[in-house]
């Protein structure tokens, strides 16, 4: 049988937190292990670089990435975890699918569209003020990505969808001009992993300044939990599990019988203070060895440069073959061999 590829890339501009965890990463990390796919796994450091003007975040950003996925037991024999600024075909394959991609398309963009407008609300006469050629045309890089590794299935957040489809798009105008090379990917959106609120109450995002970072240090972590918002009820008084902050992380993390049992316990009253209690010790205990393990890889970098460079040398094997047939059907090649 042939294996499925799925890969999926993340932005080195942040630190990961638990939204990030739940919706992203454990899932990711489960697949890792699963014998019937074959997982490719990238810190997009190019993409960071759209978002992102600050050497010393990007780097440190892809250190704590790289990390937490090792931390929590990426399986690296079986997935090819790999640094996208390693694979340099990757960045040829993006020139080369610029030159089919019809600029329209991309002005169809979210992204950029958001961006149109946030000026045109601000009454700024230029339209595209502040926009950068990299933000207009990072679809293009993001289809290389995907392309590349004629990958099956994308994972991403709904928010990411649209990107697939221009994949698509240029996949199969690709394919029309010169020939089938490349499998068109599909979207996975993962429906049923949480959506975890953050502090504030409104959705867990590093845009709203609002997250439990992953591996938060034991004491900092009970200090950001003891914040989360709440409601204003006395311990006693019975009270919503539905659109509760500390329920829907509790829940994310907790078997079936032990939500069960809190649903009970929110039932009954229970006070927010116990509650916080419970999320801390429950979330700690779960994360603990984890972190464990990721504090000693940051001690250790060369053991996890050393796993990106193993994963690189696996991208290649496929992306420096591959580019060679690319530039082969595009007209570019030795003229004799
Ligand atoms: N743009 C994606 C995000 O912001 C990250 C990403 C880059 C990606 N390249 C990718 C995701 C390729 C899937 C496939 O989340």
């Amino acid at each position: 049988m042939n294996k499925a590829t799925i890969l999926t890339g993340i932005t080195t501009t942040g630190t990961p937190h638990l939204g990030n965890y739940v919706g992203a990463i454990r899932p990711a990390i489960a697949a890792s292990k699963d014998d019937n796919v074959r997982p490719f796994y990238f810190l997009a450091d190019y993409h960071a670089l759209i978002k992102c003007q600050e050497p010393e975040r990007v780097r440190q950003s892809s250190l704590e990435i790289a990390a937490s996925w090792l931390a929590l037991g990426l399986d690296t024999a079986n997935a090819v975890f790999y640094r996208q600024s390693d694979v340099p075909e990757i960045m040829e394959l993006t020139w080369i699918l610029t030159c089919v991609t019809a600029k329209g398309l991309m002005n169809r963009a979210h992204a950029y569209k958001a961006a149109v407008a946030d000026n045109e609300q601000g009454g700024e006469r230029d339209a595209d003020k502040g926009i950068t050629m990299g933000l207009f045309s990072y679809p293009i890089l993001m289809a290389a990505d995907i392309l590349m590794f004629n990958a099956n299935k994308v994972p991403v957040g709904k928010d990411q969808v649209q990107h697939i489809e221009m994949a698509r798009d240029i996949a199969a105008r690709f394919n029309h001009i010169y020939g089938e090379h490349f499998t068109l990917p599909e979207a996975v959106v993962e429906e049923n992993s949480a959506t975890l609120l953050g502090l504030d109450g409104r959705k867990m995002s590093k845009s709203y300044n609002n997250t439990i970072p992953l591996f938060e240090p034991e004491k900092k972590l009970k200090k950001l939990i003891s914040k989360i918002k709440t409601n204003s009820l006395e311990p006693g008084v019975p009270k919503e599990t539905e659109g509760c902050t500390l329920f829907g992380i509790y829940k994310a993390f907790a078997t079936p019988s032990e939500v069960a049992e809190i649903r009970r316990r929110y039932a009954e009253g229970i006070g927010w203070g116990e509650m916080k209690q419970i999320l801390f010790d429950y979330i700690n205990d779960h994360i603990a060895p984890a972190r464990e393990r990721y504090e000693a890889l940051l001690e250790a970098p060369d053991h996890i440069e050393q796993q990106l460079q193993e994963g690189a040398e696996k991208a290649r094997a496929i992306s420096i073959p591959f580019l060679r047939e690319i530039r082969k059907a595009v007209g570019i090649s030795r003229i004799s061999s």
